[in-house]
């Protein structure tokens, strides 16, 4: 065969011949590249090999191999895209699911920006796609970064693939000399049913949905690959700008759609709540027809001016929702009930279910959250279900709303099988055999088996190295439990000594199943990247019962520094006195949390296992950005009224700023600000000498 030949003029015999020579050719190649770390050729030829690969498979699409090689993404896919760090992170939406929560979203908007509920308020309403987030950075008009959402700050870069997209133009005329175009990459139902006939006529593997197909086709190595898969694009929002588009969503998505990106037509400008409801209905009965995916309704502040009053919480814009569709149900039978044990060593049930399609999705698993779950009993004791008992063989109803993990929520008696008996849920754990036990007043049941019991030691592991606390790349839960299972890692400080102890000549690592000399060396240098951890996320990575994300931030901030932390959770053990009361005072920590702090740092066996992991890290106050600015780690008060903003407002900018905002006025308080109207806690901060300022005061020191 004459390698060089025009796609176009390959016989059938000759392009059979091409692909097979093409698979073998790529797949040594690969092995060069990606375990042997030695590669034979340039990144270019390589590519025009996958290149002439793709093409060939695009013009004889039943002559596609089992082993082709566009359907394999190289050796570890999420590894090959360099990292891009967003400017301006990509955030989630919150969701509501009714009319009322609807309605409550608008009244929580008003209450932050102190508007009546009749005053004037326009919103947008459009589709929600079901697709995945995009975010294309246009430097002078040229299209020069396109990334990922990843994790929200750091996606992955695959610029080339997205150029493949009709959709997504090069260059934009007229626009900001900076501008990040943000949308959503998706697949229709036609071109999805028609690339997974193309998929299954030639034995490669099939997508389970349009937005897998989407996700795996964006994100391929070979260029050549994503532009024979026909994805699109709608743009919907922004990241950086270095100038205003507009001053209101609706018009700033239209400028979007003036530059040429493909702008949803049913986005609608809507001047009340009913109005959303409204076009929620209308959109909802439309939703069949449209050939593409939606999971909801997404509502938009309209005045951008509003927006950037409202900001953000936590990972949600404050000014947006999703609304989103009606759950979807479905029949099947309970298998089985099986028993997991989470890092606080819970008991949770677990529905196995014979597999059904809900929307679109096949689940097989379901959670039955409790033993009073599967009995028919609520929170409270009341029936629900009707009171009706789940047990092993029955036929139940399958309910599932978005990513939501799916809920059991019915049950069919009159086809519950002969002789099937009442579940009875276990008193022991069923990983070490220890009492478990239900306290007052509790519905959970708990191992008491604490770090012996090997399923908590396990998840408490696995929610060390998870996202939002180490995120070590290369070692996720999978990479754990093998650890685990051979005895390299049993606790945290075990990770940062793999290499010591593992890694000398990478021979052992690289010895085990899953593992190459590459991936090996990335994961050693993963792990000593994290060495340098923020505060926050060595105290939510330690899994302290009720410490989520956001309270480890509070009380990063609260206390600044490792040693005096841990100093003040000593001090505060005997749950009384002043540490315990300084505890107690920090907005956001409740009795509750302060005495799983000081219970968890007062453990023999936890104390032990934080003091082995400490000496290995350097650990990092919180955020840089919270730092300079001039009240970070500050308490302020707010009191009287304000008059440029609502108290919502003011605390909410405060926190961003670093700031803690409490109710009352202490000698801790280092700013009290005061309105017109102030009372007592005026007093009480002259008292204590406490600075005061007033509205404008403050405006002035926080930058406006
Ligand atoms: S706005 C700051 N509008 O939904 C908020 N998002 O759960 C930016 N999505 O990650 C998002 N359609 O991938 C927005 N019309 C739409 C959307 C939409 C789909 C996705 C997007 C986002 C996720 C949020």
């Amino acid at each position: 065969m004459d390698e060089g030949k025009a796609v176009e003029q390959l016989t059938e015999e000759e392009a059979a011949a091409a692909l097979a020579a093409l698979a073998a050719e790529i797949a040594r190649h690969d092995r060069a590249y990606h375990l042997n770390d030695a590669p034979e050729i340039d990144d270019a030829a390589y590519d025009a090999l996958r290149r002439r690969n793709a093409a060939i498979e695009a013009r004889f699409p039943a002559l596609v191999r089992e082993d082709s090689p566009s359907s394999r993404v190289g050796a570890a896919p999420s590894e090959a895209f360099v990292k891009a760090r967003h400017d301006v992170p990509m955030l989630s939406l919150s969701n509501v699911f009714s009319a009322e929560e609807a309605a409550e979203f608008d009244a929580r908007v008003r209450r932050f920006l102190g508007l009546a509920p009749e005053a004037p308020l326009a919103y947008t309403a459009e589709p929600k796609i079901d697709g995945l987030s995009l975010s294309l950075r246009y430097e002078s008009g040229r299209l020069e970064v396109a990334a990922t959402r990843g994790d929200g700050e750091t996606g992955e870069t695959v610029t080339r693939n997205a150029l493949t997209l009709a959709d997504i133009p090069e260059r934009i005329e007229n626009a900001p000399a900076l501008l990040e175009v943000r949308g959503e990459v998706y697949m229709s139902h036609a071109d999805f049913a028609a690339l997974n006939a193309r998929m299954a006529e030639s034995g490669g593997k099939t997508f389970a949905n349009p937005r897998n197909a989407a996700a795996g086709s964006l994100r391929q190595l070979d260029p050549a690959v994503t532009a024979s898969r026909p994805l699109r694009f709608f743009a919907y929002a922004w990241g950086a700008a270095s100038e205003p588009l507009a001053a209101t969503q609706f018009d700033a998505v239209k400028r979007l759609g003036a530059f040429g990106f493909p702008v949803n037509p049913m986005m609608k400008r809507c001047e009340s709540v009913e109005a959303l409801l409204a076009h929620y209905r209308e959109i909802d009965s439309r939703r069949a027809t449209l050939g593409y995916d939606i999971d909801g309704v997404v509502y938009k502040v309209d005045d951008l001016a509003l927006q950037a009053r409202l900001g953000f919480r936590s990972n949600n814009p404050r000014w947006a929702t999703a609304h989103k569709f009606a759950a979807e149900k479905a029949e099947t039978v309970l298998d089985a009930i099986e028993i997991q044990v989470g890092r606080t060593g819970a008991l949770s049930p677990v529905a196995r279910l014979r597999p059904v399609t809900v929307g679109g999705v096949v689940v097989s698993n379901a959670t039955l959250h409790n033993e009073d779950y599967i009995a028919g009993r609520g929170a409270k004791g009341e029936p629900i279900r009707d009171g009706k008992d789940l047990r092993v063989g029955d036929t139940v109803t399958v309910y599932r709303a978005g990513d939501v993990i799916p809920k059991v929520i019915d049950v069919d008696l009159s086809r519950r099988p002969e002789g099937a008996a009442p579940y009875v849920f276990p008193k022991t754990c069923p990983a070490c055999g220890s009492p478990a036990v239900r306290e007052e007043g509790e519905a959970v049941r708990r191992c008491t088996g604490a770090l012996a019991c090997p399923a908590q030691a396990l998840e408490k592991l696995k929610h060390f190295v998870s996202r939002a606390a180490f995120d070590i790349e290369g070692l996720g839960a999978k990479q754990v439990e093998a650890f685990w299972a051979d005895g390299w890692v049993k606790t945290p400080a075990d990770i940062f000594r793999l290499e010591s102890r593992y890694g000398e000549g990478l021979q052992q690592l690289k010895n085990r199943e899953g593992w190459g000399e590459t991936s090996a060396r990335n994961l050693f240098r993963a792990i000593a990247e994290k060495r340098r951890i923020g505060f926050d996320r060595l105290l939510f990575g330690l899994g302290v019962r009720h410490v989520g994300e956001t309270s480890a931030l509070t009380l990063a901030r609260a206390y600044g520094d490792w040693p005096g932390f841990i100093a003040a959770m000593d001090a505060a053990a005997p749950m009384e006195g002043e540490a315990w009361e300084h505890l107690l005072a920090i907005d956001g920590v409740g009795k509750v949390m302060a005495a799983a702090l000081v219970g968890f740092f007062s453990e023999e066996h936890n104390r032990k296992v934080v003091d082995d992991l400490i000496p290995e890290l350097e650990i990092l106050p919180v955020a840089a950005a919270a730092k300079e600015s001039p009240v970070s780690g500050k308490t302020v008060v707010f009191t009287g009224t304000l008059e440029k903003m609502t108290r919502a407002e003011a605390k909410a900018r405060a926190e961003a700023l670093g700031a803690k905002v409490s109710g009352s006025v202490s000698a801790k308080t280092d700013i009290l600000v005061a309105g017109p109207g102030a009372g007592s806690k005026l007093k009480e901060a002259q008292k204590h000498g406490v600075e005061v300022l007033d509205e404008e005061g403050w405006l002035a020191l926080i930058g406006g």
